[in-house]
């Protein structure tokens, strides 16, 4: 198959694993799908030319894929904003002192949802990139270590979980997913459809109903950059209250499979479920927007 082809080759190209887990944005992608507007559907499917049910999932990775390849590298400082907080007393995301200078996620997300909805000013191959990099930075924003500076997210950080060694950042990408979802490596869009179908029918009719209506306060198209800071200060909260609960010194060296994965399990799954709700609306507004621009209507 052209895709696990494609996945493979993209992991192999990926030693520190610094992404997301493939898991975790691919089963955004089918949150996503399973929410937007029937319009939303079919403009995407046209603009990404897939009109698969898999439209989203099918790109949700491809940001990993190009980040280390040369035409890509400039992409890099997009997949993260490195907060200059000082864990477990002060988590705060501040976009003057963390955002690079040549960007960071939360500007990403500005710039490419710009230029996804640019259909006076780019061609449609630019706008299906911008709409790619918007999948896929929606849901790093939503990994608490993609919103933190010490050690480099915790690449820096050696851990174990379930007796092997890996960094912190490897366990809040990849780990923690995938024991929660039981998945195997090979059927990671099978897994990650699953754990999105369970999802979704938390966000319709379950354990996050009440609370998903509040998951899309803030939000302002018009406004990507604040819209962005509220989802990045509300992820790198638990960097203090999850991720380094007695400080970053006092994890090297940690088994995390155990106490601690029972506590960080029920952050990944509400992150990855609000990453995926979120985009959904995200990405309405975002065609609507279009639309408007298209038969001439203000924004
Ligand atoms: C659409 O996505 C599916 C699932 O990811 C994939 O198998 C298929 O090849 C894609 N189609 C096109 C035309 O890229
Ligand atoms: C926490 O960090 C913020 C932002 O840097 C700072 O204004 C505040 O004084 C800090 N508070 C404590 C208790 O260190
Ligand atoms: C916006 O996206 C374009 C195209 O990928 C890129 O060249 C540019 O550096 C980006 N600008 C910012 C501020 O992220
Ligand atoms: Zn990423």
């Amino acid at each position: 198959m052209r895709l696990s082809t494609a996945l493979v080759w993209a992991s192999a190209a990926l030693p520190g694993a610094v992404a997301w887990g493939s898991l975790g944005h691919i089963t955004v992608a089918y949150v996503a799908s399973s929410f937007v507007a029937p319009r939303t559907e079919s403009y995407l499917q046209g603009l990404l030319r897939n009109d698969t049910g898999d439209y989203l999932a099918n790109i949700a990775t491809w940001a990993d894929s190009v980040r280390y390849t040369k035409w890509g590298r400039f992409s890099g400082i997009f997949h993260f904003i490195d907060a200059k907080d000082s864990p477990p007393a002060n988590c705060s995301v501040d976009l003057e002192r963390d955002c690079k200078a040549g960007g960071c996620v939360v500007t990403a997300i500005q710039n490419y949802t710009r230029r996804a909805m640019d259909t006076a000013g780019l061609a449609d191959w630019e706008r299906a990139q911008a709409a790619k990099f918007v999948v896929h930075f929606l849901g790093d924003i939503h990994q608490p270590l993609h919103t933190e500076d010490v050690a480099r997210g915790g690449n820096g950080i050696h851990v174990l979980f379930d007796g092997r060694e890996w960094n912190l950042h490897h366990v809040w990408d990849s780990s923690i997913a995938e024991k929660l979802v039981g998945s195997r490596r090979r059927r990671i869009y099978e897994d990650a459809l699953r754990w999105a179908t369970e999802l979704a029918g938390q966000i319709r009719a379950g354990k996050y109903r009440a609370e998903s209506k509040a998951w899309l306060e803030g939000m302002d198209l018009e406004d990507p950059i604040a819209s962005a800071l509220l989802w990045a200060r509300e992820c790198n909260a638990y960097v203090c209250s999850h991720v380094f609960p007695e400080g970053p010194s006092q994890i090297a060296g940690q088994e995390l499979g155990g106490d601690y994965y029972e506590k960080a399990a029920p952050v990944i799954e509400l992150q990855v479920a609000r990453a995926g709700f979120r985009l959904a609306a995200w990405l309405d507004l975002m065609v609507a927007g279009i639309d408007a621009t298209e038969t001439g209507d203000e924004l």
